[in-house]
């Protein structure tokens, strides 16, 4: 099967450090143009990466021989450029948070429907194994059935210059991080989730929130509770109680590509550590998603779904925290 050919939008920090060096190693997938607002940025993002053309976000879309793109511009500007990509018939890998809001979630799903192209939202995280072998362990009783998720991603405070601190670019914990130990909940809890209580403050300098706490009610009785924050020490873990046991995540939403994950299985026979080979979640992202848009089954993968199912947690949540009280989630 003939690579994907991708194109980029947006010399991001993140391209930079994650995207690119694992697009470079990926089976299936073959880097052919960049895309910058700025010429000479695109030129020393493509000279780095070893890709033969570059140019404008413009040129990446109408360049026939790319048939997906990577979308690592500020969220703000992710619903505009899915259009115009799905608008030009390539599939999308766009980076997380896709979309600030449901309704805009659905208008770009149903564009890209329409356009018969895939979208996908870029929570990497998902793709590391160590959260495999923790839905291995659960549906295979090992912890009972599970009763309580937890889980906290919190890390030090941007530098002043950084999108996360700026308002006009829809900046603050809830719209950058939240989402991160939401879809790990929805990942791990089998049932559905029913309602959400939302509480935010505020950073005083910036006016942008700084830490939420979510808790997440699902449908078999199940509850999660649920803390993101900038400005407060490292820690991106989780946590499932179950009725028999308990099983721990340590590094769950960025983990280094040269170091071992440990899940931690805590029964009543005793404790047991269980490590999981170093892998590159995003490398693992990049081939799920060529393997899935180069597929002739029509849908192999829920990616739009996904989404949709995590948008609807995340507007639900928005608005508790608005209204001040409990919001029930939107059935899909
Ligand atoms: N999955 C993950 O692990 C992960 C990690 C970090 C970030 N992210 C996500 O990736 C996205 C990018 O984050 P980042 O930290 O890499 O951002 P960043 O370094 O600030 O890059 C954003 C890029 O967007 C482009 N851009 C277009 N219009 C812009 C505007 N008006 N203002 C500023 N930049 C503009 C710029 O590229 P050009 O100048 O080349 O056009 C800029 O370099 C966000 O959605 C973020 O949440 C994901």
């Amino acid at each position: 099967m003939a690579a994907v050919q991708f194109g980029i939008i947006a010399c991001s920090s993140v391209a930079r450090r994650r995207f690119l060096p694992a697009l470079k190693l990926a089976s299936g997938a073959q880097l052919a143009r960049i895309g910058s607002r700025d010429a000479v940025k695109a030129e020393a993002f493509a000279r780095e990466f070893s890709c033969p053309k570059h140019g404008s976000y413009e040129a990446v879309l109408a360049d026939p021989q790319i048939n997906a793109v990577y979308i690592s511009t500020p969220p703000t500007l992710h619903a505009e450029w899915v259009h115009i990509a799905a608008a030009a018939g390539k599939h999308i890998l766009c980076e997380k948070p896709s979309f600030g809001s449901g309704d805009e979630a659905r208008k770009a799903v149903a564009a890209c429907r329409a356009a018969g192209v895939r979208l996908f939202e870029g929570y990497a995280f998902k793709y590391h194994p160590q959260h495999a072998l923790v839905h291995s362990l659960i549906a295979a009783g090992r912890i009972g059935t599970p009763r309580f998720f937890s889980a906290e991603f919190t890390y030090p405070r941007p530098p002043a210059n950084d999108m996360r601190l700026k308002p006009e670019l829809a900046g603050g914990v809830f719209h950058d991080s939240a989402g991160y130990p939401v879809a790990a909940a929805l990942m791990q809890i089998p049932s559905a989730s029913v309602s959400v209580q939302c509480e935010q403050s505020r950073d005083a300098a910036t006016g942008v929130d700084d830490s939420v706490a979510i808790t997440l009610k699902f449908s078999g009785g199940e509850i999660a509770h649920l803390y993101a924050a900038f400005g407060v020490n490292y820690r991106s873990r989780y946590a499932v109680a179950g009725t028999s046991g308990r099983i721990e995540v340590e590094r769950a939403f960025a983990v280094p590509t040269d170091k071992p994950a440990a899940v931690t299985i805590e029964t009543d026979s005793g404790v047991e550590k269980l490590m999981v080979e170093p892998a590159d979640q995003f490398r693992l992202m990049i081939e799920d998603f060529c393997a899935t848009i180069s597929s002739s089954v029509a849908a192999n993968n829920n990616f739009e779904s996904d989404l949709l199912r995590l948008q609807s947690v995340m507007d639900a949540a928005a608005r508790s925290a608005r209204e001040k009280r409990s919001v029930e989630i939107e059935k899909l």
